[in-house]
């Protein structure tokens, strides 16, 4: 049991149908749901942290709770940065212990990306660390008026073939129409397969990942709905798009919106249902549970990582 890196991970997950999930941690509560159910279901795991999650926890403290999550389930967790956007940040995460880093250039100008990813690959390779890059955009529905122009961002095949090539990078985030949070689609749901698969074969030792790829529960939507919440017209990547990209290089799947969206219905169903409490653990114990359940739904029946460990 220990902070692993991903390189193992990758490679196994590579040659086969399955995925790795990476979910962004917050709190205990959202720690803990996850690494219960990747214990149970003997499923590879990514514990990601986005800048904003570093900032809110303060970065010591889910270091040390990934710490404590290793101790007390047993499990071999890579701890990744998600998002980084500068060499800084980076920089400050493999000095913390993390075991992958993301530098996001997708922003940036390719020559630029490629630079700013070689000075974090050169330094986090140093320190045994994996490294994570993006190219493309991953625009949101509210971006783009249509599907032509929202393929403008996706990734170019052989931009990415020279990108890999360039920079040395571990794996390679790409856009092929997902984009963050709970509005993923306006109409139906559509990602770009045949680039995904070309960029596969220009690049086929190259695990790929794939951001925004919440599925949206419509239950927890509901849910939130019912007690008072207001996310009408939500709407994720449908599992089935998952379970396909896994046979196409895609070795990672980020998961945010899911959790968050779980862990929100379950503390509003509660406190609307007992007005009278309110003890913190009342709340947040359903929405760790929920969080858990929702969880190894995905590892059995989305990315198919399952006793995959
Ligand atoms: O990709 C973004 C993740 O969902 C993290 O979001 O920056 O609000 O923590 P955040
Ligand atoms: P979602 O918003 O679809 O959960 O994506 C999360 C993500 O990509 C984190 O990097
Ligand atoms: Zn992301």
């Amino acid at each position: 049991m220990a902070l692993i890196t991903t390189k193992e991970m990758f490679a196994k997950a590579l040659v086969s149908d399955y995925a790795v999930g990476a979910f962004n941690v917050n709190n205990m509560e959202i720690i803990q749901g996850i690494v219960d159910a990747a214990k149970e279901e003997n499923a590879p795991l990514i514990l990601q942290v986005s800048a904003g999650a570093r900032k809110y926890a303060r970065p010591a403290y889910l270091t040390k709770l990934v710490e404590a999550a290793i101790i007390d389930t047993g499990l071999d967790i890579a701890l990744h940065l998600d998002h980084g956007e500068d060499f800084d940040i980076c920089k400050k995460c493999v000095d913390d212990g993390f075991t992958s880093v993301m530098i996001d250039g997708s922003k940036h100008e390719f020559e630029e990306n490629i630079k700013m990813t070689k000075q974090v690959v050169e330094y986090a390779h140093a320190h045994g660390v994996a490294v994570e890059a993006e190219l493309g955009k991953l625009a949101g529905i509210e971006d783009d008026v249509n599907v032509d122009a929202r393929s403008a961002t996706f990734t170019v095949p052989e931009e990415a073939a020279e990108f890999v090539e360039k920079t040395g990078v571990d794996s390679l985030a790409i856009a092929i129409g997902t984009s963050h949070g709970a509005y993923k689609f306006k109409g139906e749901p559509y990602l770009d397969f045949e680039r995904l698969k070309e960029i596969h074969k220009l690049i086929p030792d190259t695990p790929l990942v794939l951001h925004g790829a919440s599925t949206v529960l419509p239950e927890f939507v509901s849910k939130c709905n019912k007690y008072g919440g207001n996310i009408p017209g939500a709407q994720g990547v449908p599992e089935e798009m998952i379970r396909e990209a896994a046979k196409y290089g895609i070795c990672k799947v980020n998961i945010d919106t899911d959790l968050r969206l779980a862990m929100t219905a379950e503390v509003r169903k509660f406190i609307a249902e007992n007005p009278a409490e309110f003890d913190p653990r009342k709340y947040l114990a359903p929405a760790r549970d929920a969080i858990k359940a929702m969880v190894q739904h995905k590892i059995r029946n989305v990315l198919n990582a399952s006793n995959m460990r």
